[in-house]
């Protein structure tokens, strides 16, 4: 579904990523894990093309998206679900999933949305600013699923929320893959991540410095935090 092959970035002179190589079978959930500032959202806004790589490729689906723009790449099928939800404070529910819906949606539309999300359902006339962080993060898959991706990036959706609220969103995240929607997950939070996960990557300073099936990963995970995950 994704390969990325040697991408760098940078930000002005600063050398971000420094040759990151990683894919995402079809159908499959890949995490990539790794501390604060190792370049995890640099990753997944250099496949979006948010920020422009400066070299390396970004294979989605038999075709090198390096260099697009980003929404050549959202309807090459990819869609970003970002840090911090960005989710639209002064629009309703629907409102934020309508404007993210290009053209009708066909997998996911609105109502298979809100029977998907059914806290979303009860809330569809709040604002942004009325929902919990995890309403917001449930509304930013959903605005994410309604331009009917075959590849979704999530940036820490884990971030700040409750472990209940962790667990209902991993049950979607499953629910994507069994609907044959391969994910990317970037994720500083081991919970999510390895509950859901199909390979684990870990991210130190610009490059994947570990790669494991899920099995494997849990195997040899005590070593694999201390040598790299630890503070
Ligand atoms: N817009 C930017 N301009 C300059 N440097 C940046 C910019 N965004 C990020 N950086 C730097 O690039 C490096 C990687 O940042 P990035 O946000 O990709 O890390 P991250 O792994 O997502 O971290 P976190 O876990 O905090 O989200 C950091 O050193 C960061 O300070
Ligand atoms: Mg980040």
């Amino acid at each position: 579904m994704l390969e990325v092959r040697q991408l760098q970035t940078f930000y002005g002179p600063s050398h971000v990523l420094q040759g990151v190589d990683l894919e995402v079978k079809d159908g499959q959930i890949a995490a990539v894990l790794g501390r604060n500032g190792v370049g995890k959202t640099t990753t997944v806004r250099s496949i979006m093309g948010l920020v422009p790589p400066r070299s390396g490729e970004v294979w989605i689906g038999g075709r090198n998206f390096a260099g697009e723009q980003p929404h050549v790449i959202a309807r090459g099928g990819v869609a970003y679900v970002p840090e911090g939800r960005m989710i639209f404070a002064d629009l309703t529910v629907i409102e934020n999933i309508k404007v993210a819906e290009r053209r009708p949606a066909k997998d996911w539309p609105l109502d298979r949305l809100l029977e998907l999300f059914p806290s979303l359902a009860n809330r569809r006339m709040h604002k942004g600013s009325q929902l919990s962080g995890g309403e917001q993060q449930m509304l930013a898959v959903a605005r994410a699923l309604v331009t009917d991706p075959a590849l979704m990036l999530f940036d820490e959706p884990s971030q700040g929320l409750a472990p209940l609220v962790v667990r209902e969103l991993a049950g979607v995240i499953q629910r994507l893959r069994d609907e044959g929607v391969s994910v990317l997950l970037v994720e500083q939070n081991l919970k999510l991540a390895e509950v859901v996960a199909d390979e684990v990557y870990v991210m130190v300073k610009g490059r994947m410095v570990y790669q494991a099936p899920i099995a494997r990963f849990k195997a040899e995970e005590e070593d694999v935090k201390a040598r790299y995950l630890a503070l």
